[in-house]
């Protein structure tokens, strides 16, 4: 519901945003006022495959810069704004398409997995993307590889090769909010609510995804939890993600593991920064067209197995 206080901020934005021609996507992790005046609020695939789709001149891309990268591969000809320049992914941040280029030279034959939270310059040197939704299928779907890299979340590797049963080269990256969900948390509050059942996302550690019911994306964890018959739910992921959670299930209890679970790049999109942006046209980001082509070999690849 929006506040009589946002109700100004909020009408200037659609009034412009109309104008302007533009789709607002946001991620699920984004603050609730942000996610009420999206058309879409959803997971990294579900908004890449938005992004794709659209016939809006302009994307307001409420998340973080790998995110409005991806629609810059996948969109050329429309102008992406990034409400925030410093809403960065620090786990993104984590390698670089050197760093990868040299593992690539120890591994000649490696088929590189490329999680979405990455630079585009890491996906232009990358076989195939990933999200945290279809990372599994995806490394199923190599078959023929004799050994795969898989860049850069450790974590979401380690489940995966869990999953298939492959073993993988891990980059050793991390999301520093996902690190402060902890077992221990899952424990005590098992203890607590003994009738719950427990979702966490695959970015948390291997000892937190082992006590857990489900390891889900944002977006399998939306639907999970409108499918689970239980009326409690513990989850282990970043907090933004209640919003929305409550919104769509009002008769059920959602239990953060961690209330320091929090991404702090995420949240510097705020109302105010949405109605600059669209007034500014700022920032724009755009991924220069050698990068692109190469990069969107990768992000293809997996919109395509995905449908
Ligand atoms: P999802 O694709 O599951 O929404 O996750 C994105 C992300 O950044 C998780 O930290
Ligand atoms: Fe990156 Fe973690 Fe924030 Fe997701 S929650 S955007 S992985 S820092």
């Amino acid at each position: 519901m929006i506040s009589t206080d946002n109700a100004s901020l909020v009408e200037k934005i659609l009034r412009l945003k109309k104008r302007r021609n533009a789709v607002i996507l946001a991620h699920n992790y984004q603050l609730g006022e942000v996610q009420e005046i999206a058309d879409f609020a959803g997971d990294s695939l579900e908004l890449s495959q938005k992004a794709a789709q659209t016939d809006a001149e302009v994307i307001v891309f409420c998340g973080v810069q790998f995110m409005a990268e991806t629609a810059s591969i996948l969109c050329p000809d429309k102008k992406v704004i990034l409400p925030d320049l410093h809403a960065g992914c620090p786990m993104a941040d984590m390698i670089t398409a050197d760093k990868l280029a040299e593992k690539k030279r120890e591994h000649p034959k490696a088929a590189v997995v490329c999680y979405i939270n990455s630079p585009a310059d890491v996906k232009a040197e990358s076989d195939v993307c990933c999200t945290s939704a279809n990372a599994v299928q995806i490394v199923e779907n190599l078959r023929d590889a004799q050994e795969i890299i898989f860049v850069p979340d450790q974590y979401l590797g380690n489940y995966v090769a869990n999953k298939t049963g492959k073993e993988m080269i891990l980059w050793p990256g991390f999301c520093p909010t996902h690190v402060r969900i902890q077992a221990r948390d899952i424990m005590r509050l098992r203890e607590e609510y003994p009738q719950a059942k427990v979702m966490v996302h695959p970015e948390c550690r291997p000892d937190v995804a082992a006590l857990a019911d489900a390891v889900l994306s944002t977006g399998g964890m939306c639907k999970y939890a409108g499918e689970e018959v239980a009326r409690d739910l513990i989850v282990g992921t970043e907090i933004g993600i209640l919003h929305r959670l409550r919104n769509e299930n009002p008769r059920k209890r959602f239990i953060p593991v961690s209330e320091q679970a929090v991404c702090p790049r995420m949240k510097l999109i705020t109302l105010e920064t949405v109605l600059w942006s669209l007034e500014e046209m700022t920032y724009e980001v755009k991924v220069p067209e050698e990068i692109r082509t190469r990069a969107r070999s990768a992000v293809d690849k997996m919109l395509t197995a995905s449908r």
